[in-house]
């Protein structure tokens, strides 16, 4: 019998994936408080299972710039919500208009358009409280200027008005940078902040965030097209349903595989030259090349 055998994630991203899902489960609001309806939302989201992988970059981050205590915790799990209200909202009717996230029918297909607005809202409002109690403004206002109208949202906004036109290369690095890229390296940022990085740890790490964002969304394109539903967990195929801008589309799926290739082999040697026990970093790395979901 053929046995399909695919990239597994590294060993560290799988610990830590455990120890942040333990804490998520600690911040959230549980499901007996009222409004029990939007707690429930927010759980089926959040608790379905994802990568975290902004989270594990929080404190990989935090790790190799010599960072101690519960502190990160607060910041990877804002990270983690931030992450997941931008989810709720790309699939909204109004956006994306996918039925499929982390394996389970959307959340306003489960819950209703309604409800998937304010959970959204919700999690954005929780993920500030939370990096609120780090106490350390320098991490909050990285947080917020990585997801407005400079970052993330300008990544949403320039991919919605995108679709059905050509772009040129440098306009969809513009939208796969901002839309994916910022919350990425502001993970990055925010653990190295919260040790209290130097300013020459905190460039290394941000370049590394750049480039390994930069080719999460090269490959997320990519998966879209080459992926399978069962493992990515999410529509196959949405890309070429919405007249979306990606990379594939503009110069071709060989050269954009090539292109992921070299931005994380720059990414590895960054971090390789910069920090004393790069390893978890390179591993996140690789792993974001070859990942299948
Ligand atoms: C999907 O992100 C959305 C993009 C920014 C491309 P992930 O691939 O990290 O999704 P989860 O968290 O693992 O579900
Ligand atoms: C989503 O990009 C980016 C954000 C949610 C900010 P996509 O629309 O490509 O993500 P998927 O493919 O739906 O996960
Ligand atoms: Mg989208
Ligand atoms: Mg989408
Ligand atoms: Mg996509």
């Amino acid at each position: 019998m053929n046995r399909i055998v695919r990239p597994q994630p590294p060993t560290c991203l799988i610990k830590k994936r455990e120890i942040i899902d333990g804490y998520l489960d600690r911040y959230l609001p549980t499901e007996d408080v009222y409004p029990q309806v939007l707690h429930r939302a927010i759980r089926y989201s959040v608790m379905a299972g994802g990568k975290r992988l902004r989270p594990i970059l929080a404190l990989t981050a935090f790790e190799a710039c010599g960072g101690g205590g519960e502190i990160i915790f607060k910041a990877a799990v804002a990270l983690e919500l931030i992450h997941t209200y931008s989810l709720i909202h790309d699939d909204l009717p109004c956006m994306d208009d996918d039925d499929l996230r982390r394996g389970k029918p959307t959340l306003h297909k489960e819950y209703g358009e309604a409800v998937a607005l304010l959970a959204g809202d919700a999690l954005h409002d929780l993920a500030f409280n939370l990096m609120a109690q780090t106490g350390n403004t320098e991490a909050i206002l990285e947080l917020a200027d990585a997801i407005g109208t400079k970052g993330m949202l300008a990544g949403q906004m320039a991919d919605m008005e995108a679709e059905g036109r050509s772009l040129t290369l440098d306009e969809v690095m513009f939208i796969h940078t901002h839309k994916t890229g910022k919350l990425i390296r502001s993970s990055v940022r925010i653990g190295a902040v919260l040790a209290g990085a130097n300013e020459e740890k905190l460039t290394a790490v941000t370049r590394y965030a750049e480039k390994i964002g930069y080719a999460f969304q090269i490959i997320d394109d990519i998966l879209d097209i080459e992926g399978d539903v069962e493992t990515l967990g999410k529509p196959v195929g949405s890309d070429v349903k919405n007249f979306k801008a990606t990379f594939p589309a503009v110069i071709g799926l060989e050269e954009s595989r090539r292109r992921a290739r070299e931005l994380t082999d720059e990414a590895v040697e960054i971090i390789s030259s910069a920090i004393k026990q790069p390893d978890h970093f390179v591993q996140i790395a690789r792993f974001i090349e070859c990942r299948q979901n």
